[in-house]
């Protein structure tokens, strides 16, 4: 595909003397593409060149080589060059690399050779699974599959709080009421309950805090019975959640969590002591890190236990050796922002530094309802995350019951729209802001939504079917796509690496969403404005090579946002 900006440094470069990756970073793309399809500042050149802005930009306008297959014109603003393509070729190139690479159009090669591990998801298990780690498992999920795309090896992570003292509540509220309530037949939903009740009466009981202290201390020290239950409650908790997983299309290649580096915790207790980091503070064993102004890192409790930050030291550590990364991410809200730098600056501290270097938190806001208040907060009535989701395919079925009584494949559809609307509104707005729950709003086909997306593809697929068949692209006229609708889609089917690229460089899919939503709002622009299916052949072959186009893009965009595509709705 010709790589327009390239092309213009290059031909800048040849009139200046300059060069051409420095000329080719101050190009822009002007807001509105009256003003061109690229824009040239002249000011930038002024100091090496020591002439006016305007003057600069006239001799580069005066001497470029205009070939007519990129560039078809220049115009001379001020001190700005403002660069139109020809946009017949436009169609040409961005067509025919559709035509190459398919569902694979928009990847690269710049990740080749590089690690990108990503951790995501990570509830803490025995606790519900509830809404509130929807959040880092879809936003995760997109990053795993973007650095992929870009030719990552990737990695992803599932942390699994897999130990602490949520465990010795649960596996003494177990031998306190284990007849009252159903474990034979609901084994998951009994162990949360005990867990919910334990944590309410606990606050008049505090024996009981003394007794899950004494379970943990027993599972710690690995006493075969409770090791035995510890054992059996991951595993069903997997199992519970891998539905959930299942349903959002996350995967990962490990499951080490927490417990994971229990026999890890003395070593780097050890190297820490070692190295003269550790002092101790009201019989804790803490990092001082009042020089960087933060509160110490705890690593060794007056109870003589470790803790979240003592785990994560030995993670991290870990996954050094294990991973040798390029890129490490946390995917985790951002009330942990604290814990993450602290960890990091100890890390640092223990000479770790070009590695912590290569790690980032990724954070992100709450989940509100439509008045702000956060959801699933209300105690004791956690929302589960798998029942939200069939909730939302409950509720799809009913719109296609109602619109649509005859209609097949309704479960199937249901679940990918349904769970496609719940990631898509997840993941639509910048990540650090507040994710309004709304099932109005995230469920309305007409919206900025996961449903409208999916609406679209199956729009430019029924075309395909309507006509019967889809053009060959030898066949192609482009000279029958210059209206601006087209061209404004062109453009963007153009751009689509760029803003995967975009997406990864700040670990912010709602760039990739975003971007689904003006291209999907682009074809419907042209699909009213210009009939497909048409007496001209060469005018609906081109047309609907466009939609095939289309197509391809948001499906590929909407699978690495972890959606489904529908063929028919
Ligand atoms: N299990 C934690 C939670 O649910 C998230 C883990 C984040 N990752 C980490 N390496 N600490 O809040």
């Amino acid at each position: 595909m010709i790589n327009y900006k390239e092309e213009i440094a290059t031909k800048i470069a040849k009139v200046t003397n300059l060069n051409k990756q420095e000329l080719e970073q101050y190009i822009e793309v002007p807001p509105n593409s009256d003003l061109g399809d690229y824009a040239f500042p002249c000011f930038k050149l002024a100091k090496d060149l020591r002439k006016a802005p305007p003057i600069i930009a006239n001799e580069i306008k005066e001497n470029i080589e205009i070939d007519n297959n990129i560039i078809e014109r220049i115009d001379v603003v001020g001190g700005y060059l403002n660069i139109f393509i020809n946009k017949k070729e436009l169609a040409k190139t961005v067509l025919e690399e559709i035509s190459k690479q398919k569902e694979k159009y928009g990847s690269s090669n710049i990740g080749e050779g590089k690690t990108a591990v990503i951790e995501y998801s990570s509830p803490n298990i025995a606790k519900p699974f509830h809404i509130g780690h929807l959040r880092t498992t879809v936003i995760g999920g997109a990053l795993y599959k973007i650095y992929n795309f870009l030719g990552y090896n990737t990695i992803g992570l599932n942390y699994l709080g897999d130990w602490g003292l949520q465990f010795g509540k649960v596996i003494a509220g177990i031998s306190l009421w284990k007849n009252e309530y159903d474990f034979e037949n609901d084994e998951m939903g009994s162990i949360l309950k005990t867990y919910i009740r334990f944590n309410q009466e606990e606050k008049e009981k505090p024996e009981l805090t003394e007794m899950a202290r004494d379970s943990f201390k027993k599972l710690e020290k690995g006493e075969p019975e409770i090791v035995k239950q510890w054992e059996h409650i991951r595993k069903i908790s997997i199992e519970n959640y891998s539905r959930t997983y299942k349903l959002l299309n996350s995967k990962f290649d490990s499951y080490d969590g927490e417990a994971y580096y229990n026999d890890k915790m003395t070593p780097i207790i050890e190297e820490l002591k070692a190295k003269g980091l550790l002092k101790e503070s009201q019989g804790a064993q803490v990092v001082d890190l009042e020089e960087y102004d933060m509160p110490p890192c705890i690593v060794v409790t007056s109870a003589g236990t470790t803790i979240y930050a003592t785990r994560d030291l030995a993670a991290l550590k870990d996954r050094i050796n294990r991973y040798n990364f390029d890129k490490l991410i946390y995917v985790a809200g951002s009330e942990q922002q604290l814990h993450f730098k602290q960890v990091f600056k100890v890390m640092e501290l223990m000479g770790y530094g070009d590695y912590v270097a290569k790690c980032t938190h990724v954070p992100f806001g709450l989940i509100v309802d439509k008045d702000g208040e956060k959801i699933g907060s209300r105690k004791g009535n956690s929302v589960f995350l798998e029942d939200i989701l069939n909730e939302s395919i409950d509720k799809v079925k009913d719109i296609i019951k109602e619109k649509n009584p005859d209609f097949e494949d309704r479960d199937e559809i249901a679940r990918k729209v349904g769970v496609g609307a719940i990631i898509f509104n997840d993941l639509s707005n910048s990540r650090i802001k507040d994710e309004i729950f709304d099932w109005d709003m995230l469920l309305n086909f007409q919206g900025e939504t996961g449903p409208y997306i999916q609406y679209i593809y199956v729009r430019t697929r029924s075309l395909l079917n309507k006509a019967g068949y889809i053009p060959q692209i030898q066949e192609i006229d482009y000279s029958k796509l210059q209206e601006k609708e087209a061209i404004n889609i062109l453009k963007l089917i153009y751009t689509f690496n760029e803003v995967l690229q975009n997406a990864a460089d700040k670990n912010e899919p709602s760039i990739l969403a975003r971007y689904l939503i003006d291209l999907s709002q682009s074809f419907s622009t042209f699909y009213n404005e210009h009939k497909i299916i048409t007496e001209d052949k060469f005018v609906q072959g081109a047309r609907l090579y466009l939609s095939y186009a289309v197509g391809i893009i948001l499906k590929t965009g909407a699978e690495l946002l972890g959606m489904e595509m529908p063929e028919r709705m």
